[in-house]
């Protein structure tokens, strides 16, 4: 039977539990985000001395790292001709080698520790189905013979695909994230890291040093605070709602019916497919991912589960999907992530998120930095990932379209969405009229109705119904709220208000 929304990673891992916050702390480090960048900063802090605490406002690993779909690849689809072509070749090298010493650390991390999180060596393909993508592949062919990357470029990959051109990526790598993380998570034990789940941080005081205050109204007074939360909850004029863009992909996981042949495959094209294997318990299983779009943004998303079935048929040769879930991933305008002082004036506050779909050494990449910059050494890295950085023409270009975006849906919401009020079925949510007033409803299975004001409590832009998810989804900056109005994903705080 299909375990619907639940990731096989989270399926197939035994997480420890933690307590809530019961109390005022002091701590050297509040890190707030209990994902792959808290926990790997928490557990490089804690090997430098210093006091760390880790804030989870749900439980530690059940965000965006547990949707991954765990491709240890510096293939991030199409993207170092890009960034060539945007900050030139020396700052796109800096990146890669950004990258790879994150990968290079999760290796070593997983032989010293001998952790059994099946991490194999695969190779990692970029493929084109069409003539107009085949002519992008081979420019970042091209790209990867500048900055020195070793690949081929090959015509075929051994699936039943008509591919135009294939690039691959040699000796990359995949693993089981929470199984690595837990590992990760018991040496943390070993250092004194104290992690409070349930405890969302809500607003931070900043005197000589921060205060973090949280949901159940406790103080954490520290030295730095590091924010790892997905979307910064705290933004202090760094702008970060109009720098980037969620987006949400699909992921099914099916038991092999053939043996799968090798390696990792993305397409950097419309609609997007991934693929990957893992062996558990001698069982093999492939994971298929794509159908992307922007948060919000498309109101039957059931479809993209059905379209990755199909994909699936066609490729693998089977339909029996065991498990399906989602993920929400943020870009930011350049594509590069935003890893450092949240603004110029805030040295004490730091910030790492917009890693794209490729957080696994995106995001301990970024925990490498944050650990040197609170402990004083020099990174090489630290002005490519800085969030103060500005590269004139494309993130001018860019800054505009995806303002333009988020703009329209602060107006349009209000007038486009829903205008006609219609009886609900069972399981079924619309926002309907009532009064003059757009309502969310949700009809749930016993034919109660779960009403909620659908303007979004971050910035006010008009949340949409996810018909495959249950939920009320903000297309601005990727909020996500339970149909009773919890908040599921920030960056908003508060629930959208019960009507
Ligand atoms: Fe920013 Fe909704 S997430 S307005």
């Amino acid at each position: 039977m299909t375990k619907e929304h639940t990731s096989y990673w989270k399926q197939t891992s035994n997480l420890p539990t933690f307590p809530k916050l019961t109390e005022n702390i002091e701590t050297d480090v509040c890190i707030i985000g209990g994902g792959i960048t808290g926990i790997t900063t928490a557990y490089l802090l804690s090997k430098e001395g210093l006091k760390v605490t880790v804030l989870e406002a749900d439980k530690v690993l059940q965000g965006t790292t547990g949707n991954t779909t765990a491709k240890i690849t510096l293939q991030h689809g199409l993207i170092y001709d890009e960034l060539i072509g945007n900050i030139g070749e020396e700052q796109a090298k800096l990146y890669y080698e950004a990258n790879k010493k994150g990968q290079q650390f999760m290796k070593d991390i997983a032989e010293k520790l001998s952790i059994d999180c099946s991490f194999t060596k695969e190779n990692s393909y970029l493929y084109a189905t069409s003539e107009k993508y085949a002519e992008k592949v081979e420019k970042e062919y091209e790209a990867y013979q500048k900055l020195g990357i070793e690949s081929q470029l090959i015509d075929s990959i051994p699936f039943p695909i008509d591919t135009k051109a294939v690039l691959n990526m040699t000796d990359q790598y995949q693993f089981h994230p929470l199984i690595y993380l837990h590992a990760i998570l018991l040496e943390m034990k070993k250092n004194n890291v104290t992690i409070f789940e349930q405890t969302p941080a809500q607003d931070i005081e900043e005197k000589d040093t921060p205060t973090v205050l949280t949901g159940n109204n406790y103080r954490v007074s520290c030295k730095y605070v590091v924010i790892a939360s997905h979307f910064p909850f705290y933004d202090k004029k760094g702008f970060y709602f109009a720098r980037m863009y969620a987006e949400r992909s699909y992921c099914i996981a099916l038991k092999a019916s053939s043996p799968y042949p090798f390696g990792m495959y993305y397409n950097g094209e419309k609609p997007v497919r991934s693929m990957r294997s893992i062996k558990n318990n001698g069982q093999e299983w492939v994971i298929i991912s794509g159908e992307n779009h922007k948060t919000g943004q498309d109101e039957d998303t059931a479809v993209h589960y059905d379209a990755l079935k199909t994909f699936s048929k066609e490729i693998l040769k089977t339909d029996k999907i065991e498990y399906s879930w989602s993920a929400q991933d943020l870009t930011t305008l350049d594509k590069i992530p935003y890893v450092g002082e949240l603004t110029k004036n805030t040295p004490s506050i730091l910030v790492a998120t917009g890693f794209r779909k490729w957080g696994m050494t995106n995001g301990t990449a970024a925990s490498l930095l944050l650990r040197d910059i609170i402990m004083e050494k020099d990174n090489p890295y630290r002005s490519l990932f800085s969030p103060s950085r500005f590269h004139p023409d494309p993130a001018i270009k860019t800054f505009i379209t995806t303002n333009l975006d988020v703009a329209k849906h602060f107006v349009s919401g209000k007038l486009d969405i829903g205008e006609q009020e219609r009886a609900l079925l069972p399981n079924e949510g619309a926002i309907l009229h009532m009064d003059g007033k757009k309502v969310g409803c949700y009809k749930d299975s016993s034919g109660t109705i779960h009403k909620v004001d659908t303007t979004c409590t971050h910035l006010g832009c008009e949340v949409a119904w996810n018909s495959s998810e249950k939920t009320w989804d903000c297309p601005c900056h990727g909020s996500r709220f339970a149909y009773t109005g919890e908040v599921i994903e920030g960056p908003a705080l508060n629930p959208l208000p019960k009507l």
